[in-house]
């Protein structure tokens, strides 16, 4: 016996360049190619029995207005496909015009071609599906998985900030996930050196991210204002750790303009960016070079936005994620939908394929936000806790320990709002919103105050990234999680 991917990619490209090109289009020279001129058609549509001929079914797909002239949705998947030797079964699910169908197609290779020697269909109404384990077969197969190349719909979420590795990035993407890692501070130097050494490590896809607004920084005489507030708001914290507030932290230039021209050279085969939109023509441009495009939304009408630009994918955010709210039209704190609710109101607008982040941390986690219609999810914290994160070994301890029960939104570590674990600081400066320095200057202010708590251990004063999922971590190692998110996954839905 013999079992072979080679044949397996040729019908798959054979289903989807002839089988479903031919019906969207109503193109009877592709169906011909890939029928056998004596191949029947039995099954029952809607209960009735139906039977046809090879030949009589192509002139009915001639004859009718092709789903592609309609308007009407088309959305074709292949669920699975067996081969021994030169037979094969594909297992297909078409939903086109009012019908969803799933046939059992069976294949011949004949004179080198695989032809359709017979097809049986049938059509289930949609609120069936969900109750038999047709969607479970499917989990791992689907728009993203095969727009990406990946096997497995789970994404680590790129860290910025230097809290990405390339160990953790290239450990969950030779798994069969997308690693991610997080550029936004580096020069473009020390990208394309990093995109050099995932690359000797593997050539499995993986997700370079930017934030594509660097900076908050509206004038001079806005920030000096601040910086009197926050000298005001934090010299207490300064003066608990015997050390001077520091001066007023030099402007900021964005670096943003020179970081995309490094993905232009290195065209990685995923880029994701965050805290705003991109104009058209860059997503063109990189979607040309064949560069996947993710953006990030935290309410529906950013998400709106992001397919309107043409982004390949939407990464949807849920409150419940660790680190900064990537809100670009409203305030981050008045976009603060949780996930679950986030990834059906988006569903429900757009059409373009999501990813659900924040809050999820098992299969469970996989599961439900697949079935309320991601397709697939983002995993931050669970990833930042494993040891090959680039986080510190104490904020390591911090995310397994009972502090992880309780999470802030706060803008006091960076001038932007983002989710770790609530300590002193975020307690008492929960109000302070407008108290801060803009981003990223209130993270330079910061740091030297978050050197000494930590070199003090007064790690009350220090600001932890986590989100809320924390309490349920279980995993200290990154390809141990990876393979128990599938491992439990496959058990609730394969
Ligand atoms: C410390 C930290 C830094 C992050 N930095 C980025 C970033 O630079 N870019 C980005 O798109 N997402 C960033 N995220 C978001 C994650 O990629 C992911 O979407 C999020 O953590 C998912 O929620 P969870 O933490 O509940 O798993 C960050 C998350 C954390 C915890």
């Amino acid at each position: 016996m013999k079992i072979d991917k080679t044949e397996e990619t040729a019908i798959k490209n054979a289903i989807e360049q002839l089988y479903f090109k031919g019906i969207y289009e109503g193109n009877i020279e592709l169906l011909r190619k890939i029928f056998h001129k004596d191949a029947l058609l039995f099954g029952d549509i809607k209960g009735v029995p139906y039977y046809k001929t090879a030949a009589q079914y192509i002139e009915g797909v001639g004859s009718r207005v092709s789903p592609e002239k309609s308007g009407k949705d088309f959305k074709p998947t292949i669920i699975s496909i067996d081969v021994i030797n030169t037979i094969a079964t594909a297992k297909l699910n078409v939903k086109m015009y009012d019908f969803n169908y799933y046939n059992f197609i069976t294949f011949h290779k004949i004179d080198g071609k695989w032809l359709i020697v017979n097809k049986t269909l049938t059509d289930v109404e949609l609120k069936q599906i969900f109750s038999t384990k047709i969607i479970k077969i499917m989990w791992n197969k689907n728009r993203i998985t095969d727009l990406l190349g990946i096997e497995y719909p789970v994404f680590q979420g790129p860290f910025g900030g230097g809290l990405s590795t390339v160990e953790l990035t290239t450990t969950v993407s030779k798994l069969g996930g997308l690693g991610g890692y997080g550029a936004y501070t580096l020069s473009p130097q020390e990208i394309y050196d990093v995109h050099q050494q995932i690359k000797s490590i593997t050539d499995k896809p993986y997700n370079l991210n930017l934030w594509v607004n660097d900076h908050d920084i509206i004038d001079q005489e806005h920030t000096e204002n601040q910086y009197k507030k926050a000298v005001e708001i934090f010299k207490p914290y300064y003066d608990s750790l015997s050390i001077e507030v520091p001066p007023l932290p030099p402007s900021f230039e964005s670096r943003f303009q020179n970081q995309l021209q490094v993905i232009f050279d290195i065209k990685p085969k995923v880029f994701s960016f965050m805290f705003g939109l991109l104009d058209p023509n860059i997503i063109e441009r990189l979607k040309n070079q064949g560069t996947i495009v993710v953006g990030n939304a935290t309410t529906v009408d950013e998400a709106i936005a992001l397919e309107n630009i043409g982004v390949d994918v939407i990464a949807a955010s849920g409150f419940e994620s660790g680190g900064h709210r990537p809100s670009f039209f409203d305030k981050a704190e008045l976009s603060t939908t949780g996930t679950f609710a986030l990834i059906q109101l988006v569903k429900d607008k757009v059409k373009t394929p999501l990813v659900a982040a924040g809050g999820i941390a098992n299969g469970r986690g996989i599961s439900a936000a697949m079935t309320l219609g991601a397709e697939a999810v983002q995993i931050g914290t669970a990833f930042l806790a494993t040891e090959e994160s680039g986080a510190l070994p104490i904020h390591k301890e911090f995310l397994f320990s009972e502090a992880a029960k309780f999470t802030t939104l706060s803008r006091a570590y960076t001038g932007r709002l983002g989710r770790g674990i609530t300590t002193e600081i975020t307690r008492k400066l929960l109000t302070a919103t407008d108290q801060t320095l803009p981003f990223p200057l209130q993270t330079t202010f910061m740091a030297s105050m978050r050197k000494a708590a930590l070199e003090q251990k007064k790690h009350e004063l220090v600001f932890f990234w986590s989100g809320q999922i924390a309490p349920i971590l279980k995993h200290k190692n990154a390809s141990t999680l990876m393979k128990s998110l599938i491992e439990e996954a496959n058990e609730l839905m394969g």
